[in-house]
């Protein structure tokens, strides 16, 4: 890869981010269709300086993450009006030096799920309340699931049920009430702590859907407990290479190499 004057830049905003696998399928997915961008990794601790310095340095697009999903909504210039429902967003776009926000996690998270199971009228159980959380709420409420959310702290788990009118429950009752399909939103199990699960094991049965959305590793306690009793289990690499195909389209205006995005991922993971 050759850069030079013309050479775009993309970056992810988070705090920590050493373990973010976006600038492997980032970069990636720019090499394969050979467009001239680069992407790196950038650590916070001043979101709204970052988000300044990056109008100020012509950068062409962001990532937003945790913990900045639902913080950034308020820094940004112009907000889609999903992004704006859900409350979070995780995609920036520059244009022109106006910066507008999107959501891709919403609809990555529903096609992850999309090629495993169905969402109406079924029980969803979402671990978490925080801006993952949200998206993936707002999906499966949009597509008619019965959702429960769970969560340690309980005030951010009732603001979120309120306002899309589902039930919440702290997350030490998990279990006590009957589910279909489970989702892990929050960071437990993530590298390096990846012997934690959010929920405990004789909570799940055979029945259930699971899913985590984190991915790093590629098989956390909840999938690998949830693969031994014989659930169906999604990883956090299909939410994630679907998260950022859409990102990269809306960045590009080309087609995502989607198959290229997952492959650099995984190997990656290896
Ligand atoms: P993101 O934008 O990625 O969703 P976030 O907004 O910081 O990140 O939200 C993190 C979520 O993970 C929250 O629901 C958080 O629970 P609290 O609201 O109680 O903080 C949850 N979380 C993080 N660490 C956790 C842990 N060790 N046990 C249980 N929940 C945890």
């Amino acid at each position: 890869m050759k850069f030079d004057s013309k050479t775009r830049l993309y970056g992810i905003l988070g705090d920590p981010i050493s373990h973010t696998l976006s600038p492997v399928m980032h970069n990636a997915a720019f090499a394969a269709v050979n467009y001239p961008g680069v992407y790196l990794a950038f650590e916070v601790k001043d979101l709204a300086g970052a988000l300044t310095g990056a109008k100020a340095l012509d950068l062409k697009g962001l990532s937003v993450t945790i913990p900045y999903k639902v913080k950034a909504l308020d820094l940004v210039d112009k907000l889609d009006d999903t992004a704006r429902r859900i409350g979070a967003l995780n995609t920036i776009i520059n244009r022109n030096g106006n910066l507008y926000g999107f959501n891709s996690d919403s609809p990555g998270a529903m096609a992850a799920l999309a090629e495993k199971t169905t969402i109406k009228d079924k029980n969803v159980a979402i671990i978490g309340a925080g801006g993952a959380a949200r998206a993936l709420a707002y999906g499966v409420k949009s597509q008619g699931g019965s959702l429960s959310i769970y969560n340690r702290s309980l005030p951010k788990a009732r603001q979120l049920a309120s306002e899309l009118d589902v039930s919440f429950f702290p997350l030490l009752e998990f279990g006590n009430k009957q589910c279909d399909i489970l989702i892990n939103t929050t960071s437990v199990g993530m590298t390096p702590n990846y012997d934690n699960m959010a929920v405990a094991p004789q909570t799940l049965n055979k029945n259930m859907v699971v899913m985590d959305i984190v991915y790093n590793p590629l098989k956390t306690a909840l999938l690998k407990q949830a693969d031994k009793i014989g659930c169906v289990i999604i990883d956090g690499v299909s939410m994630f290479v679907y998260q950022g195909a859409l990102q990269f389209e809306m960045w590009t205006g080309i087609k995502a190499p989607v198959d290229i995005m997952r492959e650099s991922v995984l190997n990656a993971l290896k």
